[in-house]
């Protein structure tokens, strides 16, 4: 195959840098970065709004086929849009964050949105952050990544991006974080899980400038190879 784009899956827990790392990547590629988490949280914030539980299946079901979900480069990375209302900053909200992992578990909502991610991707030229990407949702992605980091430097560096820090302590973000890849580690469908063909890169002492330079220069081998 002869190609002058490739598709690069980044996967790994919270709090990994997936997201930076992604974006500066697809920005130094020429790349359009597709940030899945945030389509699993715009779902979680329509519920949340609609009061349906975390736990409430069909009702789920019968809201991811109605959602209108979409996703457009901003200044500043990423905008979210639910039903055409901008709800970039409000998925970001620790009411979504506690609520999102449970209704990622449901197959009903991946399978909607997993749709959606492989018809963003279909192009290619694409750097797509996630849980599932290189195991699930794009298996022949030309570069997959796995990138992790120690539990306590995920929190530290939760705590240290909030902005308002009353009410919640370092140690409450590791237990959440902690918590937050359990689910997503032994949930049922596609769980967070190293692709085979992965390539794990350990983030706790590596800057993310390192990070990307890594990435980049993976992805112009890939390139060279395609
Ligand atoms: O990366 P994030 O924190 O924005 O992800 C939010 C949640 O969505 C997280 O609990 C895992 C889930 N998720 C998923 O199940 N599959 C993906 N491809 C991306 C995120």
């Amino acid at each position: 195959r002869c190609s002058d784009r490739i598709n690069v899956a980044i996967d790994g827990p919270a709090g990994a840098g997936k997201s930076t790392v992604a974006r500066k990547v697809a920005e130094q590629l020429g790349y359009v970065y597709i940030d899945t988490g945030a389509m699993y949280r715009a779902v979680t914030l329509a519920a949340n709004r609609a009061g349906i539980d975390p736990g409430e299946q069909d009702r789920l079901k019968e809201l991811v086929e109605v959602l209108n979900i979409r996703l457009a480069p901003g200044e500043n990375g990423q905008m979210v849009f639910l039903n055409e209302e901008d709800v970039t900053s409000e998925i970001r909200s620790r009411d979504v964050t506690q609520h999102v992992s449970q209704v990622a578990s449901h197959e009903s909502v991946r399978i909607r949105l997993v749709e959606l991610q492989r018809q963003l991707a279909a192009a290619r030229g694409i750097v797509m952050d996630g849980r599932d990407i290189g195991t699930h949702v794009l298996p022949d992605a030309e570069l997959k990544i796995f990138l992790t980091a120690s539990v306590h430097i995920r929190a530290l560096r939760r705590y240290q991006e909030l902005k308002d820090r009353t009410g919640v302590s370092l140690e409450q973000l590791e237990a959440e974080i902690a918590g937050r890849d359990l689910s997503d580690e032994q949930r049922e469908i596609s769980p967070l899980v190293c692709a085979k063909d992965a390539i794990r890169i350990d983030s706790s002492e590596l800057t993310i400038e390192q990070v990307v330079a890594l990435i980049q220069e993976l992805g112009r081998t890939k390139l060279a190879e395609a």
